[in-house]
């Protein structure tokens, strides 16, 4: 993606969630503190996989439409898949954000979205990837742990690195105090990564991620 002009619109993102999303409230008070324009970006729709969660009644407060789109309701995955691309692609975002967002996508939206679909994952990947990111560092006794704001290919958590945060694990920690200190890294960094990749561009040279 090429950088944003000064004066040149702010870049559209659709973030989906799964759950309290507190990183795409971190993103909504951001822009709101902030300004689209200076911060690169602003937030046109938030998805999700399911209903009722604390992630679309904080989008609804902010006044941004949103989608559900569950898989159960699809007679195949490859369906569900499609009909998440084409729910995102009718808000024709620049980026989409996963913000704790606890679905693997699938070719269609790959094939629409890929090399502009950011994830973040509570580990320092390559290790730990997967839905219990943070149980796992802990059940390994690793001593340092974090998390990675990346972009999504189609394996589970292995796309290109944008940037890490480390987290030091302590002897007391269980899943949800060390979940809890990794979020308040995690938020700040997707904050100030999104905002990079938003106003500067980026360009993808096979593993490397380079913000230009
Ligand atoms: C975040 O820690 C995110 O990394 C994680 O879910 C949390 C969502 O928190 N995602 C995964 O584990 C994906 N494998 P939030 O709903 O409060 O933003």
């Amino acid at each position: 993606m090429a950088a944003k002009p000064a004066g040149q619109r702010a870049r559209r993102l659709v973030v989906l969630v799964s759950g309290s999303g507190t990183n795409l409230q971190a993103l909504l008070d951001e822009i709101a503190a902030t300004g689209a324009e200076a911060y690169g970006a602003g937030v046109v729709a938030v998805g999700a996989d399911r209903e009722g969660i604390e992630g679309l009644a904080r989008a609804e407060r902010a006044g941004l439409p949103t989608f559900v789109r569950k898989v159960k309701d699809y007679p195949t995955r490859e369906e569900w898949d499609a009909a998440l691309a084409e729910a995102v692609a009718a808000y024709e975002p620049d980026l989409v954000v996963s913000a704790g967002f606890m679905k693997i996508v699938g070719k269609e939206f790959l094939a629409r979205f890929g090399g502009r679909f950011v994830n973040t994952h509570p580990a320092l990947l390559p290790s730990f990837p997967g839905a219990h990111g943070v149980r796992d560092a802990l059940a390994y006794g690793a001593k340092v742990t974090g998390c990675t704001v990346h972009f999504v290919d189609d394996g589970v958590d292995t796309g290109p690195i944008i940037a890490q945060g480390v987290v030091e694990i302590r002897d007391e920690d269980d899943e949800s105090a060390l979940h809890e200190r990794i979020k308040e890294v995690e938020r700040r960094l997707l904050v100030e990564v999104v905002g990079r990749l938003a106003r500067n561009g980026y360009r993808i040279e096979g593993r490397k991620v380079v913000i230009q």
